[in-house]
């Protein structure tokens, strides 16, 4: 499965998909690798994995519309059956939407609905809730809004702080993100038209992954 994935910061789970398909547990290939910005940490462990890179920024062009237009035209030019925004810090529009629409998924640091939106993680503390999480969803046209593919819970400890949390997250992020892309190359998950499909389960001792979402 052709995938590009979107970074716009250090890339822990972009080096998580790459590990997972170099140990053969992700049958995907990573096309390409954009960013909406300079200086992304995730361009240069695409590049030293020999994977193209591409910026796209934001500051470039006049409006939102008119960055995601330009956007969808270098992902498209990869032709990916997935797109993975894997710490991708901006709202994509409606050219991103139109040409992959079901195809894009996100992972996002809380057990969404809860918590969508920017630091996830500080959200998660000042409610002190006791589980947390990470969510992959498909991305719709809202906030961390779309169908959620699967969720890992992990403990909100009374020690925690947003460092100590958000590291806990992303240890859960970086099992989660390569299994739900190998459970996509593999349709497992299904991508139609109508919505995601659940064609099989996690392993019933694998606790920490659930999916499909109790309806
Ligand atoms: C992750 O916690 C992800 O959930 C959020 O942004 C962070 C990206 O981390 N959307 P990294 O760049 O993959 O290390």
């Amino acid at each position: 499965m052709n995938v590009v994935v979107l970074v716009s910061g250090k890339g822990s789970n972009l080096k998580a998909l790459l590990d997972a398909i170099a140990a053969g547990q992700c049958s995907a290939q990573i096309n390409a690798v954009c960013a909406d910005r300079d200086g992304a940490a995730a361009l240069l462990l695409a590049q030293e994995h020999g994977i193209a890179t591409q910026v796209v920024k934001f500051a470039d062009y006049p409006d939102r519309k008119t960055w995601d237009e330009a956007l969808a035209r270098v992902v498209a030019s990869y032709a990916p059956e997935l797109v993975v925004l894997a710490g991708f810090m901006r709202l994509i529009d409606g050219s991103m939407l139109a040409h992959f629409r079901g195809r894009i998924v996100n992972v996002h640091p809380a057990l969404l609905p809860a918590f969508p939106g920017l630091d996830a993680p500080a959200q998660a503390l000042a409610k002190r809730v006791t589980l947390s999480g990470c969510t992959v969803h498909l991305v719709d046209a809202g906030v961390d809004s779309g169908p959620i593919l699967a969720q890992a819970a992990v403990p909100v400890l009374p020690s925690d702080d947003v460092t100590s949390l958000h590291a806990r997250i992303q240890h859960a992020e970086h099992k989660l993100l390569p299994a739900v892309v190998q459970a996509i190359a593999h349709g497992a998950i299904v991508l139609a038209e109508s919505g995601p499909i659940f064609r099989s389960q996690p392993e019933a001792d694998d606790l920490m992954f659930c999916w499909p979402p109790v309806a």
